[in-house]
This record gives C-alpha cells, sequence and structure tokens, in this order.
C-alpha cells in the first residue's frame, strides 16, 4: 500500500479565516474558510485537522472542488466539543488548519471511466468535492450516477445543488430516504434503503468505479450490492474514518492492524482492506 509523502509544512498550522457559514441542517453547517496568502491546494476526499482555539483539534473532509480556487468548504455535524465550538463561530473568525492530509480518491485513474457515486447522510461532505470536480471537468469522465440516500427529507445535505444536479442531463442523479418526516411531509422521491437505488442503475462494470463514503453500517451491504453487479474489488473506493489526533502518522490513534488511516487512507480499494475485520 502506497503511503502519502508528507510535506515539512504538514506540521504547521495555518491560519485561516473563516468567511461565510451556512446552516445547511439542524446539525450540519458548511464553513467557507480563506487561508492567509496561500490555497490550500487538497485533492477531492483529503482532509485537514482543523483548531479551534481552547477547544482542540478535529480531521474535517474538504467539501468543496480544488477547482475553485482562493477558499476552501468543510460541511460539518455538530459532534463533540470541538465541532459544536466550530459551531459557535462567526463569520471573522479565527481558525487552525493543519494539512491536507491522506490519500484522497485516484481521479487520474477515474480519467475516460464511469463512476457510480454512492453518498450517505454525511459521506456526502467529501463526495461533493469529487462530484464538483468530476463536473468542473467533466470531459475527462464517461457516465456518472450519483445515488444519495439519508435517514429523512430533514437531514438533506446541499439540498440546491441536490436539485441542480436532478437536471442535468449529463449525469443521472437518484436520492432516496430512510422515511419521511413532517419537516418535508411532501417528499416525491424514493422511500428505502440506499442499496434499493443500485438495481436501477445501467453499469458496465469492468469500466466503472463506485466511490462509496456513508457510516460503517453501509458499507457491508452497499460492497455487497456492488460485487453481485460484478464491479471489481480494486474498482471499490471507499473512505474510512477514525479517531485521529496527528494526522500524519505518528501518534497511532488511526491504526487499523497495521494501516494507518490517516496516511495510506482515509481513502482505501476494497480489494486492499476487504481482509481487514476491524475496517468494518
Ligand atoms: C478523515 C475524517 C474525515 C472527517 N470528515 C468529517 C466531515 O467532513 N464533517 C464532519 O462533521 N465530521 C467529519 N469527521 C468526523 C469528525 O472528525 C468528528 O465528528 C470530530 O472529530 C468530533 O470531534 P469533537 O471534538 O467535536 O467531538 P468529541 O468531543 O471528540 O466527541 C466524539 C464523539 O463522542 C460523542 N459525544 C461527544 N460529546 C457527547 C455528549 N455530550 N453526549 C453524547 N455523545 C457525545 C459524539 O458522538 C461524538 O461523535 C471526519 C473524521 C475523519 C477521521
Ligand atoms: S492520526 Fe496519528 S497516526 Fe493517524
Amino acid at each position: 500500500m502506497e503511503r502519502v509523502v508528507l510535506k515539512e509544512s504538514a506540521y504547521n498550522i495555518k491560519k485561516g479565516k473563516i468567511l461565510n457559514i451556512k446552516q445547511m441542517t439542524e446539525n450540519e453547517k458548511l464553513f467557507e474558510i480563506a487561508l492567509e496568502g496561500e490555497n490550500l491546494g487538497h485533492q477531492p476526499g483529503q482532509f485537514v485537522m482543523v483548531s479551534v482555539f481552547g477547544a482542540g483539534e478535529a480531521p474535517i473532509s474538504l467539501s468543496s472542488s480544488p477547482t475553485s480556487d482562493g477558499s476552501f468548504e468543510l460541511c460539518v455535524r455538530a459532534a463533540g466539543k470541538v465541532t459544536n465550538a466550530l459551531h459557535r463561530l462567526e463569520a471573522g473568525a479565527e481558525v487552525g488548519i493543519r494539512g491536507p492530509f491522506g490519500k484522497g480518491f485516484p481521479v487520474r485513474t477515474f480519467e475516460g471511466n464511469d463512476l457510480l457515486i454512492i453518498a450517505c447522510g454525511l459521506g456526502l461532505a467529501p463526495l461533493r468535492s469529487l462530484i464538483r470536480y468530476v463536473f468542473d471537468n467533466r470531459g475527462d469522465f464517461g457516465k456518472v450516477h450519483i445515488l444519495f440516500g439519508c435517514r429523512s427529507p430533514g437531514n438533506i445535505l446541499f439540498i440546491d445543488e441536490l436539485k441542480d444536479w436532478n437536471k442535468r442531463t449529463d449525469i443521472s442523479f437518484e436520492c432516496t430516504v430512510d422515511q419521511v418526516d413532517c419537516a418535508r411531509p411532501d417528499w416525491i422521491r424514493y422511500v428505502g434503503l440506499i442499496t434499493t437505488l443500485i438495481p436501477r442503475v445501467q453499469i458496465e462494470p469492468e469500466r466503472t468505479f463506485a466511490v462509496v463514503v456513508g457510516p460503517p453500517v453501509v458499507y457491508k451491504y452497499v460492497i455487497k450490492e456492488l460485487l453481485s453487479r460484478n464491479i471489481p474489488e480494486r474498482q471499490i473506493l471507499l473512505s474510512l474514518e477514525r479517531h485521529m489526533k496527528c494526522g500524519l502518522g505518528k501518534c497511532g490513534h488511526c491504526q487499523i492492524q497495521g494501516i494507518y488511516c490517516c496516511q495510506d487512507g482515509p481513502v482505501f480499494n476494497y480489494g486492499e482492506i476487504k481482509h481487514l475485520k476491524e475496517a468494518f
């Protein structure tokens, strides 16, 4: 497994200024952040360590495409100490940024092939970076199918963008919720688990890369479905989440049976990690 080579600057905390904050759902906000005088220079699928002064640091995936210069976006769920402190900040506040870290999605390998992108819940945060990158370089990729699933209509992230994706004629997009809630009783799309959408997509397995990001419970069932559609194991990409402290392969917090999620991942192909029981 190839490990990311870190630059000297990976150890430095850079000052980031919050330019804009958008409330996305009850628990998730989108932060637009700019570094002082430099671009972040990330790849879709990579993450940064964000520090809120006085609260601590947390790993957060990049949600914006590297094709948008000047600032970057993070979609953050208020989960605990750091992320709640981040949610309490206002535009103009400063945060610390280390990174970008980790191996992202192998976009060069995807070129010329078809993509089946499957996002569940907050998994849309890193996949939005990939999706926007693909849209900005649309001619480099074959067919693009996007499937999104979440708990209920009230939990849908990036809803305005999803409406635009739905109108595009150069991709296919489908969305499902586990259940309808009172926030959107008028829901007219699918109700059911994400796995129910996969058989609806026409694919040529040998030229399809499936990219899946979601909570661990989803992987087991989605991978089974993708394998049954004959997509090769090495063409199934997933992003794993582990507790992280350093983000750069030193502390061991993110270790899964000898693999460092922060440096060997967080993006892996199924073939290289299927033997790791702890990964799922
Ligand atoms: C590579 C990577 C990418 C990630 N990308 C994203 C992303 O794009 N967006 C995002 O939102 N998250 C992302 N995460 C997850 C995020 O890093 C964690 O949610 C974050 O580290 C939590 O830090 P914290 O200090 O806010 O929570 P902590 O205080 O460390 O809490 C951790 C967990 O404990 C539980 N907990 C904490 N306080 C309480 C409480 N009072 N009651 C009950 N339970 C509690 C919560 O379930 C919480 O998830 C990513 C993680 C990794 C490893
Ligand atoms: S987070 Fe420290 S080794 Fe991965």
